[in-house]
């Protein structure tokens, strides 16, 4: 049987790390993960003991299209917690993780033909889920003194229907501040074009707090998942905030594209919101590996990196070491037992100069991981 033009969309170059290092462990090697962009721990407590209560309590069938009501209030109230803004529920749709988002958000917003535009780098999904679609993914070069985020300047003289944005980003962790943000959104609305704004790794952040969109206009769509802070990236639950005559639009698809997300999930996502004490010691993991990365990769010898804001990524610039990142990375899986992340997922032109370092991991694992990376650097 024929398949369709756009269901040629590229692998995703982790995963072929991810079954190299398995390879490796499979024939004994002890292999530390800096590829995976997951948090090491699982769900909190809280939430696997509040679906363990309701799987006793009932069947736990199709939820509403736009997810649990209790749900979409907690998120709302978050976002007056969070960055003191007043956001009425009824915006709040619940979604098959921020990947279900992107489906539904380009789905109703564009259509057959439309250009968008992504900062590279990026997450790699963008682009692959533009291309099945039929749109059109408009690469932004971004630039390392722009902190490897877009600005207007990238764009002005094109026509694109939206721009997409991740603050903090994969595989940067570098976030806009509102100036940035807000420059972003208007440059888009002036040319009539729709802002969507990735905020996944909100709540990992180290600095200073993320900027939702949501701060500085009701006209954008806003993505994000209990994945990464909430650490339940197997449940497959997130939300997205739409503009209030967007509801309905988003509505229809959700009802027909996925009927509901998973409703366990969302059982757990509620309790998983009230687990502030266990999610905040998670974060002390994370701060812990950022202060370990920020000293131990330039000691190592990967000196040009952007210190991360947020999410719990380090890019590192590897230039003066390849040209072939892919080699460098496979090399150093080889000779190091350290499985790290090629920058082409990111960035197909310019991501043979680049890895992308995870520090999701326990600090043990770090520290381990960042001393066999020095004793490979000094032997090369
Ligand atoms: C920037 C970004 N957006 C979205 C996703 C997808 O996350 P999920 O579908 O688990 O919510 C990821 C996963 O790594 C990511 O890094």
């Amino acid at each position: 049987m024929k398949t369709s033009r756009r269901s040629a969309v590229d692998p995703f170059i982790v995963m072929d790390v991810m079954e190299a290092a398995r390879a490796a462990e499979d024939a004994g090697r002890h292999i530390i993960h800096m590829e995976v962009g997951q948090p090491g721990t699982g769900a909190p407590r809280a939430a696997t003991d509040a679906l363990a209560r309701a799987m006793n309590a009932g069947p736990l069938g199709y939820t509403v299209a736009l997810g649990l009501p209790a749900l979409r209030a907690r998120i709302a109230r978050m976002y007056g917690e969070w960055y003191n803004v007043d956001l009425d529920p009824a915006r709040v749709v619940v979604t098959s993780g921020s990947s279900g988002g992107f489906i539904l958000a380009f789905t109703a917003l564009f259509d057959t033909g439309d250009r968008v535009a992504i900062g590279a780098p990026g997450y790699p999904s963008y682009r692959q889920i533009l291309r099945a679609l039929d749109l059109q993914a408009v690469d932004l070069p971004t630039a390392p003194q722009n902190r490897y985020q877009p600005v207007p300047a990238d764009f002005a003289d094109m026509d694109i229907a939206g721009l997409m944005v991740a603050s903090p980003a994969n595989p940067t962790g570098t976030m806009l501040d509102h100036a940035a943000m807000g420059a972003l959104i208007e440059a888009t609305h002036a040319k009539g074009a729709s802002f969507i704004s990735d905020e996944i790794y909100h709540g990992i952040e180290y600095e200073a707090k993320a900027v939702t969109a949501l701060e500085l206009t009701d006209e954008a769509y806003v993505i994000n998942s209990f994945s990464k802070y909430f650490s339940m990236t197997g449940w497959r639950v997130g939300w997205m905030v739409v503009p209030p005559d967007h509801v309905r639009v988003v509505e229809r698809l959700a009802q027909n594209m996925f009927i509901c997300a998973p409703h366990a999930a969302q059982v757990a996502a509620l309790a998983a919101m009230d687990c502030e004490d266990e999610l905040q010691a998670n974060m002390d993991v994370y701060r812990a590996n950022r202060a370990l990365m920020l000293d131990g990769l330039p000691a190592a010898g990967f000196t040009k990196i952007a210190p991360p804001d947020g999410a719990f990524y380090v890019y590192a610039d590897v230039s003066d070491l390849t040209d072939d990142s892919r080699a460098l990375a496979a090399d150093i899986l080889e000779r190091a037992g350290v499985a790290v992340t090629p920058g082409l997922d990111f960035d197909p032109l310019r991501g043979h100069h680049t890895l992308r370092f995870s520090y999701a991991r326990s600090t043990t694992d770090i520290a381990e991981g960042l001393n066999r990376l020095k004793a490979y650097m000094d032997a090369r």
